[in-house]
């Protein structure tokens, strides 16, 4: 999605910006741009289609100076990826960077185009560059005619605003989009995420929603909604640099991939003690809160929302809690009934995703007990939005497939599952059991990861095919969602699950030995019934792909390729079962070449609806 940096300085910015630039490319764009002020007050322009690389060779080809600029990264929504649809847009001597979208932009743009502004691209965002010019043209001054547009605007947006006429200023606004300030020595920065500016300060305030600031070398002056001068609290972050190098591996997805044993760890460390988990980690609120919950209902999106899915299952199964789950985009338009005390949970990598931020929103004002999120990063708006936050601890997760946010996520939610299953029909002794399990974690995710080699052959069956089947039961069929979702989202082969009891009711007419058939086959009590539904595709010909608990008693023959899973705690099954599919997909999207960090069409943190 689209990305912001912005920096005034005593010193040459270029740099500074396009190292922010590279820094949020794995959120996923398709165009890239930059405005400096150079030192005759002249603003300098550079965009180009693709690739930051790309921006470079043009900045090379033309090269530019300036202690003050702002620069982009374009995730096309209003118009194609084209030079004149990239950021920063211009009018007269100001230029603007956006991210979100302005929905009545079209009516301020016939109201702008009347008074003669004339538009040169398909943008909602080159409203905001001639509002402001005609606010400024009418005598206001650059901070002020940026607080008199955005009262303007309808939708969402995180603003970067310079002027050729205000040399020393650059401007921020917030609303439903994040920005950050970057906090520096006589020099300070603006950007969508502080993974940008991680290369020039560790000092960061996370502005509230309907910020305005403005900020120069010396110092930043923050308006609040209300336009009342605040001062918020500057925070230092100290770990998250650590993913920006891939390391010894190929991709940040594989690199991603193989850090769960580690990062499963650091979800637990802190939250389980030998026996039981220490509920004082999801907060000081939390024991009340939970006292009070009868019923949960959780909202999330696309990989998220997989780990809400399987959660139903745990805290229905162990908790005998009644648990509810939707997709956010589906929930937050539609009238829902509340039941009483029923906690509210959103689950989220970004923390930044804008329908379940604006579910969370709604949430808070239809009678929720309260909410929760579990989420992976600190001082992201759910977070900060939220009642109680249970952090994942996964570090920062760069590849636009999700891979160890979902895994963390997984940990997480059988842990709140325990803590509200102790209240209900969870026993001390169940709850035991559910703890040895989950310290053996780590060391079962790293004999899974051993099995690389053999699914890398197993991936070479998929390369040339169009289609996949996944199948799972009871609580290994959100695994078999996850594991198609994976596949599409890097290989671009089409994949659907299904429950595999469904597979007579319709799908199993698409069986034929072009479709690879993927089975999720942990031993549980399922087992019997999911051998059945395999004969069933054996029967007509198609070619299965069996990840099943070694002593499930499956075996290799023509049609049949068995990947024997070590033997694992029923409780620690989807999250053991996830890592082969993770490693299938990655595998396949290599042979096919695909971009496996930074797949096409699709954005890290969707911060649009
Ligand atoms: C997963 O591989 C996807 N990239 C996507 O479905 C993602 O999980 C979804 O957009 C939700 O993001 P979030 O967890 O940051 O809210």
């Amino acid at each position: 999605m689209c990305g912001i940096v912005g920096a005034a300085a005593q010193r040459n910015v270029l740099g500074i910006l396009v190292e922010g630039l590279k820094r949020l490319e794995y959120r996923g764009y398709d165009s890239a741009g930059v405005a400096l002020l150079d030192s005759d007050q002249q603003l300098q322009l550079r965009k180009t289609v693709g690739k930051v690389a790309g921006l470079e060779e043009a900045i090379a080809a033309e090269p530019a100076t300036g202690q003050i600029g702002i620069a982009h990264t374009r995730w096309a929504t209003h118009g194609k990826p084209t030079q004149a649809n990239a950021h920063p847009h211009t009018s007269a001597n100001i230029a603007v960077v956006h991210n979100g979208i302005i929905e009545n932009y079209q009516e301020i743009r016939e109201q702008l185009i009347a008074k003669g502004a004339t538009f040169v691209s398909e943008t909602d965002t080159e409203v905001i560059v001639h509002l402001i010019n005609d606010l400024v043209s009418g005598g206001k001054d650059l901070f002020d005619a940026v607080v008199a547009a955005t009262e303007q605007f309808e939708g969402a947006y995180a603003l970067g605003v310079i002027s050729a006429d205000d040399p020393d200023r650059l401007i921020g606004a917030r609303s439903g989009s994040p920005l950050v300030v970057g906090v520096g020595i006589e020099e300070n920065f603006i950007a969508s995420d502080q993974m940008a500016l991680r290369q020039v300060t560790d000092r960061f305030i996370f502005l509230e929603e309907g910020d305005l600031v403005e900020v120069t070398t010396n110092g930043v002056t923050i308006l609040d909604k209300d336009k009342n001068r605040v001062v918020r609290k500057i925070s230092r972050i100290t770990d998250a640099d650590e993913a920006a190098d891939k390391g010894e591996y190929r991709h940040y997805m594989q690199k991603e991939i193989f850090e769960q044993p580690k990062v499963i760890g650091n979800t637990l460390q802190g939250r389980i003690g030998k026996t039981a988990v220490l509920e004082e980690a999801f907060g000081t609120e939390a024991k009340a809160i939970f006292d009070r919950t009868r019923a949960v209902q959780i909202v999330a999106c696309g990989t998220s929302y997989h780990a809400g899915l399987v959660a139903k299952y745990w805290l229905e199964e162990w908790a005998g809690i009644a648990c509810s789950i939707e997709v956010a985009s589906e929930y937050r338009y539609r009238r829902f009934v509340v039941s009483p005390d029923t906690l509210f949970v959103t689950i989220s990598q970004s923390g930044e995703t804008a329908d379940t931020l604006a579910a969370l929103r709604l949430a808070k004002e239809s009678g929720y007990i309260a909410g929760l999120t579990i989420c992976n990063v600190p001082n992201s708006s759910l977070v900060r939005e939220s009642d109680l936050a249970l952090m994942t601890n996964a570090g920062p997760e760069i590849g636009v497939a999700s891979t160890k946010a979902f895994t963390t996520q997984l940990t997480a939610l059988q842990l709140l599952t325990i803590v509200l299953g102790r209240r209900h029909d969870l026993t001390a002794d169940r709850e035991q059991e559910l703890i040895e399990a989950l310290h053996q974690m780590p060391k079962l995710c790293e004999m899974v990861l051993e099995l690389d080699k053999t699914i890398e052959k197993v991936s070479e069956a998929f390369a040339d095919k169009h289609h996949a089947l996944f199948l799972g039961r009871g609580v290994q069929y959100p695994v078999a969602m996850e594991g198609a979702l994976k596949l599409k989202e890097i290989s671009y082969i089409h994949a659907e699950s299904y429950p595999a009891g469904e597979l007579k009711h319709g799908p199993l007419a698409l069986v034929d030995s072009d479709m690879p058939v993927v089975v999720v086959a942990p031993s549980n009590q399922l087992l019997e019934k999911l051998k059945s539904n395999l004969e069933e595709v054996q029967a007509r010909g198609g070619e299965l792909f069996v990840f099943a608990d070694k002593d499930a008693g499956f075996s290799s023959d023509d049609n049949t390729t068995v990947i024997n899973i070590p033997h694992v705690p029923d409780s620690l099954a989807p999250l053991i079962y996830t890592l082969p599919l993770q490693l299938l997909s990655y595998h396949v999207a290599i042979l096919k070449g695909t971009d496996v960090d930074q797949p096409r069409n699709l954005a890290k943190s969707v911060t649009v609806e």
